[in-house]
């Protein structure tokens, strides 16, 4: 049959759609197989890690990265592959090594032709005078949106440490709701790996992530409300391994044995960072909830041996503060430090105050040592704080509180009687979520509280609410 014009040209046309509509799916997919961004972490002078994830169904994925000194990568310094697939829930991690150090890095990832967004971090240097440190924590996502990220971007800071409650278990945290959050409560591994994805779709938080490197330790909530490390490896170890093994599938943080996350990052002579984990060997708790426990449970708080650290992290920390050579030391705890008590006893038994014990043997461990400089850096009360530490009454350490990026506080610090209480807490802010930074010197750091003036929806401003200045004795 003789065939028509008109049906040839019509099928030359629908043949060259559905060669676009290929084309722009192709070219939609290339844009959308790193949706979570990139990031590096745990920075040292000469090596640092880098994190992505990957969009596939393939059993085994190599994904090829490199690593430059300029932005357009003409001038590469490393590359290679990594290797992921759903038992890693296809996220990826490079540990690029042979670096320079104090050095500024390019970094991206490619799969096929389709490549990510490309990151920025920068290696420890080997001596400096000057450093700058922003400081985070509790980021409940339906709770508020991330702006205070977008200002830690634009400080530029040489590290992001973040301590602790990077995800919450539970969706909605009382009646704030900022955002809905679909993931639901995260108990097992697929829920724990759904909830840090979604955590990662916010853009202030994941432009953070690709242009400073960060130093992160966990609090609670990546596993459960208030948990205790012992009690949950008896009552339910499924979920605290689930837990566990989704944050370091999806935080940029160098394993060094099974879940080990204490850890120092050295930055020359001016400073060295104690990263703490209060979680993973604490001793069972001893009230529900923390707040107010009733007399004897507060005095099972001071009980001689009761520890939060466990014997082989709290050897450790006495002995890298007591041979460290830096200026500065910097312990980054979960949890606050400072008394906080009424009538001698404590008002939360899930801070340090819940063992008393041990924080004595740290305090009593900087006097004795006669170890000066010493900054507590702890997150989890979702208030701003700046006290000192004190030994027989005497101060060894100072702390500042960070307020966390998005989740609400709790006013139970609020009453003039408990700030009467307890004159050791020079400042405390309730009213900001938002983040501090440091500048770190050789005469002094400067710790600058920084609020968002409301994250219950996008775009909040940025609000200096107190600066202090801790001079080098
Ligand atoms: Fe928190």
């Amino acid at each position: 049959m003789h065939r028509r014009p008109f049906d040839r040209n019509l099928r030359w046309i629908i043949g060259i759609w559905l060669a676009c509509l290929f084309w722009s799916a192709g070219l939609l997919a290339a844009e959308n197989l790193f949706p979570y961004g990139v990031a590096s972490g745990d920075p040292q002078t000469n090596a640092v890690l880098l994190w992505t994830r990957v969009e596939s169904v393939q059993p085994v994925v190599r994904v090829r990265y490199e690593v430059a000194s300029d932005p357009d990568f003409r001038q590469p310094v490393a590359s290679g592959e990594a290797e992921t697939g759903p038992a890693r829930d296809y996220t990826l991690k490079a540990d690029v090594s042979g670096l320079s150090p104090a050095t500024t890095y390019y970094y991206r990832w490619s799969l096929e032709g389709n490549k990510s967004p490309v990151g920025q971090t920068k290696t420890l240097p080997e001596r400096t005078n000057r450093f700058r440190i922003a400081v985070v924590s509790c980021q409940h996502y339906g709770a508020g949106y991330y702006t205070a990220y977008r200002y830690i971007a634009q400080d530029a800071p040489d590290l992001l440490v973040h301590l602790g409650d990077w995800i919450y278990e539970n969706p909605t945290y009382g009646s704030v709701v900022a955002r809905p959050d679909p993931v639901g409560v995260a108990d097992d591994l697929p829920s724990y790996r759904a909830k840090h994805r979604l955590y990662r779709t916010d853009p202030d938080f994941q432009q953070a992530l690709r242009s400073i490197p960060v130093a992160a330790i966990w609090d609670d909530h990546e596993v459960q409300n208030d948990y205790s490390g012992k009690g949950l490896l008896f009552y339910n170890p499924a979920r605290l391994r689930a837990a566990y093994q989704a944050y370091f599938e999806y935080v940029p943080i160098r394993a060094q044995g099974e879940f080990r996350i204490f850890r120092s990052l050295r930055i020359g002579d001016l400073c060295e960072l104690f990263l703490t984990d209060g979680r993973q060997y604490r001793d069972e708790d001893i009230w529900h909830p923390a707040f107010f426990p009733p007399r004897d449970a507060a005095a099972e708080a001071l009980a001689p041996g009761r520890s939060m650290l466990g014997a082989v992290q709290r050897k450790w920390l006495l002995e890298g503060l007591a041979r460290s050579r830096a200026l500065w030391k910097l312990i980054g705890s979960g949890d606050m430090m400072m008394d906080l008590r009424m009538n001698g006893l404590p008002i939360s038994v899930d801070q340090w105050d819940g063992f008393a014990w041990e924080k004595e043997q740290i305090l009593g461990h900087l006097a004795r040592e006669k170890i000066a400089n010493v900054l507590v850096l702890s997150g989890d009360t979702h208030i701003f704080s700046f006290g000192e530490l004190r030994f027989q009454g005497k101060p060894v350490a100072k702390e500042a509180g960070t307020a966390g990026i998005s989740s609400p506080s709790a006013r139970v610090e609020r009453s003039k009687e408990i700030q009467e209480a307890n004159p050791q807490i020079f400042f405390t802010e309730r009213d900001h979520r938002g983040y501090v930074l440091l500048d770190l010197s050789e005469e002094a750091i400067e710790v600058s509280f920084y609020g968002i003036s409301t994250v219950l929806e996008p775009n909040g401003e940025r609000v200096l609410l107190k600066r202090v200045r801790i001079p080098r004795s």
